[in-house]
């Protein structure tokens, strides 16, 4: 037989064991109404769609930005824009962008800190993917990002005007040669190393300058081939692009000139020189 005193026993356990569980309750509920009404605050390492959240420090951004020769007539665009930071810092140069990013928390948080800085006028933010967005309005990109991404954007980057300035923190773009790479100075712990890429014209194949064929091959902004008279070939020596300036060496002669898309010309000893691709 259970006795009287047990079922007491029992009785008052549980009504301090539902009690415990329905103060735990409550504070859960007051907890995520806490979370609920705390502001989103970003921990760098966070997830997010294809890579985490860390961002550039602000004096990478602005070696970045120096190396670009950012001025307020590009358009400049960050893919997986983070806090927003590249594009605010840019607009406060008075430079107009547009930040890609896929977490819409962090795209609210680039909004109210472009507000807070008074740029909203000149930084945009969308939701979006960085291996679908549309960058052909873009003249300046200010990245930072895995190699690998850099590597499957490479070909989209190449889309770009001639000229175009990508500048990238920390890991650079595999297999191109940088333009330019400096350190930032200052306040600066840790990605604090700011690379230059000037998107190059597109050259490879074969031009017919005066009487020679000019063959080129084209790695990024670096060329080699041969320049052939009468069945003669010469290598082409020290042959580079910046953007749409090409420079190269034929034997002793020193070529320089102009790419505009099937046409280039320049100075060769004073003189000038044209060649129309093939
Ligand atoms: C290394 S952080 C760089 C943040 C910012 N660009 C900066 O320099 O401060 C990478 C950012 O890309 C975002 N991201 C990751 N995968 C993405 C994707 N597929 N499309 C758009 N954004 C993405 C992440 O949410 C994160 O904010």
């Amino acid at each position: 037989m259970i006795s009287v005193r047990c079922v007491v026993a029992f009785a008052i356990a549980l009504s301090v064991v539902s009690f415990a569980v329905s103060a735990s309750a409550q504070k859960t509920a007051q907890e995520s109404a806490a979370a609920a009404k705390k502001p989103f605050d970003p921990v760098p390492g966070m997830p997010g769609k294809d890579s985490v959240w860390v961002p550039t420090p602000f004096v990478t951004l602005e070696k970045m930005y120096d190396l670009a020769k950012l001025t307020p007539k590009d358009f400049v665009m960050d893919l997986g824009s983070g806090d927003g930071r590249a594009i605010i810092v840019a607009a406060k140069r008075g430079t107009p962008g547009l930040g890609i990013e896929w977490n819409q928390d962090l795209i609210n948080l680039s909004n109210k800190f472009a507000a807070e800085a008074g740029v909203s006028h000149l930084a945009k933010f969308e939701r979006g993917d960085m291996f679908s967005a549309d960058i052909s309005k873009a003249t300046v990109l200010g990245l930072f990002m895995l190699p690998d991404q850099l590597a499957k954007l490479t070909p989209k980057f190449l889309t770009m005007r001639p000229g175009s300035r990508i500048t990238v923190n920390g890991f650079g773009i595999p297999g191109w040669t940088t333009d330019v790479t400096e350190k930032a100075t200052g306040d600066c712990g840790t990605w604090c190393t700011a690379h230059l890429y000037i998107v190059p014209a597109p050259v490879a194949g074969t031009w017919r300058l005066g009487e020679a064929d000019l063959a080129l091959a084209q790695s990024f902004q670096m060329l080699t081939g041969t320049l052939t008279v009468s069945g003669k070939s010469t290598p082409v020596a020290n042959g580079r692009l910046n953007g749409n300036k090409i420079t190269f060496t034929v034997g002793d002669t020193q070529y320089s000139g102009r790419v505009n898309g099937t046409s280039m010309s320049g100075q060769v000893n004073g003189m000038p020189w044209s060649a129309t691709k093939k």
